[in-house]
């Protein structure tokens, strides 16, 4: 039984009830596609099934590892981009708030993130905190020769190794990378670091549920087997269900389409709880790059309400009608503070007293949901009990299906990244890379 619900009420205005059953044969055929593995980078679908396939023995390991690193290390770095990294970050913000650095009663490491960019001031700083600290690190690259991540290995390898020498650093350092080939195993393999693999047939952003997301995830002392039970409920409902009444990826993967085709070209993912954030940059990556070729694909992008009512808020309401918004709607929060009375009242609060920031932010929702629909923006929600592990499990295996039925409905390959390559080339030949 799974928590999550898609609510599509303020979409009647939108899309009616006959529009979705117009779409459904479609829906379904993209389901079947994805099921049956027959489509466009049907090499790339093991993260369909993966959920259940993720043993016992791999999340023990997993475990013990992060018991280890917790040991000895105050920061652990991650080095990985793309979906090398944001499915990690993702799952681990949302557990937590940017204030978690500063709290001194924390138990696990504190993650630290590098190789998803090149700002240089950032790699001085990192080495200056890294001075300071006791830190372990693990490098993720499924090609093993992507160029941020090893730029920032290299510096880090060099820093562990000054720092705590060769033997010890090798045993603060972890690879996850391809089984047998790249840069980065053939370093592995020589340096003697222990290694994770990445299964050949998952993309780095459907890999949140391998080693990629796993270790850090646990490392910052979160309960990966809920995550992965999240997903595998999930998975059975995405699976298994061909009515999109019962099936929230179906319906999510329907309604986007029917948006899209009448001119919604930009989805909003909408979160009121900061902590999101990274989950709307893993899901960014994941639709934007499964879906953005051939001139076709929602534009993903996303905003952090209420603060950005304070800014996009003006372009939602009142700007060209291009957009719709999914809301990830938490309904309870997982700690209370309520509004004190004030005997002075000078502020005008004491209406609130009493009440929850959260009962704020629920009226905070509502009534953005209101304005937004009014001016002629769809909004769905996306209904989430509280933010834990299980739920997060849920919402990845989600989002992931209906990318990938979304992704076969536009007649797009969701699962390479052609795009991505011609940075590249051009960056090696302005660096004078040798063969570009
Ligand atoms: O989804 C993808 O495949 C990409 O975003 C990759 O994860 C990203 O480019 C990093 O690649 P790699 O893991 O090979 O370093």
């Amino acid at each position: 039984m799974t928590q999550l619900k898609l609510n599509i009420k303020n979409l009647e205005n939108f899309v009616k009830h006959e529009e979705i059953d117009a779409i459904l044969p479609e829906v379904v055929a993209a389901q079947d596609i994805l099921n049956n593995a027959n489509g466009k980078g049907n090499d790339f679908l093991g993260w369909v099934t993966l959920p259940n396939e993720i043993d016992e023995s791999l999340l023990a390991s997993i475990k013990r590892d992060a018991e280890e690193i917790a040991s000895k290390a105050q920061i652990y770095v991650v080095i990985g981009i793309g979906g090398s990294y944001l499915g990690a970050r993702a799952v681990i913000e949302a557990l937590q708030t940017d204030l978690d650095v500063l709290d001194k009663s924390r138990k696990n490491p504190y993650i630290i993130y590098a190789g998803h960019t090149l700002s240089e001031d950032y790699y001085s700083q990192l080495l200056n905190v890294l001075n300071n600290y006791d830190y372990a690190l693990t490098v993720i690259s499924k090609s093993g020769t992507t160029t941020e991540p090893a730029v920032a290995f290299r510096i880090l390898k060099n820093h562990i190794e000054n720092k705590y020498g060769k033997e010890e650093a090798k045993s603060r350092i972890i690879a996850i990378t391809d089984q047998r080939k790249g840069a980065l195993h053939d370093i592995a393999v020589k340096e003697g670091y222990k290694m994770y693999v990445i299964p050949d047939n998952v993309g780095g952003r459907y890999s949140v549920l391998t080693p990629v997301g796993l270790l850090p995830i646990a490392v910052a002392g979160y309960d990966i087997k809920k995550l992965v039970k999240g997903a595998c409920e999930m998975k059975a409902i995405c699976i298994q269900h061909s009515s999109v009444m019962d099936n929230p990826a179906l319906l999510y993967a329907a309604v986007r389409n029917i948006l899209y085709r009448k001119g919604k070209n930009i989805e909003m993912m909408v979160i009121y709880e900061p902590s999101l954030k990274y989950i709307a940059e893993w899901w960014k990556q994941l639709y934007g790059e499964s879906e953005g070729k051939d001139g076709k694909g929602i534009l993903p992008h996303s905003v952090t309400f209420t603060t950005d009512l304070h800014s996009m808020g003006q372009y939602i309401q009142d700007g060209e009608r291009i957009m719709f918004e999914t809301v990830l709607n938490v309904k309870h929060s997982n700690t209370n503070v309520n509004i004190p009375y004030d005997e002075e009242d000078a502020d005008g609060l004491n209406y609130l007293q009493q009440r929850t920031i959260t009962e704020i932010n629920h009226a905070a929702v509502e009534g953005t949901t209101l304005a937004h629909v009014s001016g002629g923006v769809p909004v769905m929600k996306i209904e989430m009990p509280k933010i834990d592990e299980t739920i997060l499990g849920e919402l990845i295996y989600m989002m992931e299906y209906a990318c990938g039925v979304s992704g076969y409905m536009l007649d797009v390959n969701p699962f390479d990244q052609l795009g991505v390559e011609e940075y590249k080339h051009n960056m090696f030949h302005i660096l004078g890379k040798k063969g570009y």
